[in-house]
């Protein structure tokens, strides 16, 4: 039974699941090295703790148990009688192994050490330890307290053990927990990256421009936010980072080839809503574009979008990344998509998928228009996902 939880980092995703773990009843020990950072996470808490109680969602007893349950420290020895500790500092390899190092020092032979990395190995951050089995992946999504899905990745060191109690924990949290292999951009990161990417190979085609691309994907498509508002919401420096990071650790795939377009936008300082301008301009008084409304262009543009998220759905399957059940539950809870991708193609048929797929091959002769074995062999075989 987890009790004492060690957070290292207060940034954006470390007081988040500080916040996650205190109403779950933990005693969490949150830990910085910038009081500021410490102090700034303790203010924003107290915040939204007070707005939930303003809302009816939690009483005040409730609100002030939360509170208790975070002690708020500036020393890594602090954390030396956790049962479970979440690193959520800055992306940095070596940042992070030395963190690791210093705190295997300090903690208990059992306590498991996780990591909330979005991009890099946990086999590789678990290689400094002197106890490598008891090191795992646990990545939450942003805003960490609001988003359902947490993917669990153990590395190939992590013990049954630690992996089972660590997705116990992380369900007794409320979340619903997917499992994922220690590969990069594990199942999200991954699966989401044709949202983007052909959305912008569309735009760069000619083919539509923003607004109407991301009219069709809303109208047609179902989702809550199109390819390029989600874009300008993320950032699209922080956006184009992460397709690169993926594409340079799948050994240059052009199925994750990054846009000169974006990169672009984010080299103008156009980033999204943060900086008042991306794809649109958030200043205020600004007119919106007007999307196309022409339903056989809005239909073949989600059709296409479509079809190349469930390749990759398909394709990490394929690859044994994760579960068919865990795969849909990442893209429905972690970013919310209105239905899994794989029960979207048992929807659409299997055959329907391959003939896309493969018209787009025909026509482009890229590599990137690949269709997944997985989806060929099931085409031929009649079968379905679900
Ligand atoms: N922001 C997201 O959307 C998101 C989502 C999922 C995962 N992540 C991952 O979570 C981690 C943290 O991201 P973030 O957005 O919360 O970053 P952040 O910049 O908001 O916070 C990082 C915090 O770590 C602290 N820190 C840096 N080095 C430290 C050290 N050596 N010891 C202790 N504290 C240290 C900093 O002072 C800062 O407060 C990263 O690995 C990131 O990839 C981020």
């Amino acid at each position: 039974m987890i009790k004492n939880v060690g957070i290292i980092g207060s940034g954006t995703m470390g007081s988040g699941i500080a916040q996650v773990a205190a109403a779950a009843g933990c005693l969490v020990t949150l830990f910085d090295v910038d009081q500021q950072a410490l102090d700034s996470a303790k203010q924003s808490l107290e915040k939204i703790t007070n707005r939930l109680v303003e809302k009816g969602r939690i009483s005040s007893q409730e609100k002030d148990a939360l509170q208790n349950n975070i002690r708020y420290v500036n020393s890594l020895k602090e954390l030396a009688h956790s049962d479970l500790t979440i690193e959520a500092i800055v992306e940095n390899i070596e940042v992070k192994k030395k963190v690791f190092q210093e705190l295997e020092g300090y903690v208990s032979d059992t306590c498991i050490i996780a990591s909330n990395t979005s991009s890099l190995s946990i086999a590789s951050i678990a290689s400094v330890l002197k106890n490598p089995s008891r090191c795992i992946g646990i990545h939450f999504f942003n805003p960490a307290p609001l988003m359902k899905l947490v993917e669990v990745i153990p590395a190939i060191q992590t013990s049954k053990q630690v992996l089972a109690t660590s997705q116990t924990t992380i369900e007794n949290w409320k979340k619903v927990v997917a499992v994922a292999k220690d590969t990069p951009g594990f199942i999200v990161n991954r699966v989401a990256r044709p949202f983007y990417g052909e959305a912008l190979r569309i735009y760069e085609e000619g083919i539509a421009d923003f607004a109407t691309i991301d009219h069709a994907v809303k109208s047609v498509g179902g989702f809550k936010m199109g390819p390029f508002q989600l874009m300008d919401f993320i950032g699209n420096d922080v956006n184009y980072t992460v397709t690169q990071t993926v594409f340079e650790a799948f050994y240059n795939d052009p199925r994750y080839k990054p846009s000169f377009t974006q990169k672009r936008f984010a080299e103008a300082g156009y980033l999204g809503r943060k900086s008042g301008k991306g794809f649109y301009d958030y200043s205020q008084g600004a007119i919106l574009p007007v999307p196309e409304n022409n339903p056989v262009l809005l239909n073949s543009i989600l059709e296409r979008i479509l079809v190349m998220l469930i390749n990759e759905a398909a394709d990490a399957l394929f690859l044994n990344i994760a579960s068919a059940k865990d795969i849909d539950a990442a893209m429905t809870k972690g970013v919310n998509y209105p239905k899994g991708l794989l029960a979207w193609a048992d929807e659409k048929s299997i055959d329907w998928c391959v003939k896309q797929i493969d018209t787009l091959y025909n026509h482009y002769h890229e590599d990137r228009y690949r269709c997944s074995a997985l989806l060929r062999t099931m085409s031929l075989k009649n079968e379905t996902f679900f």
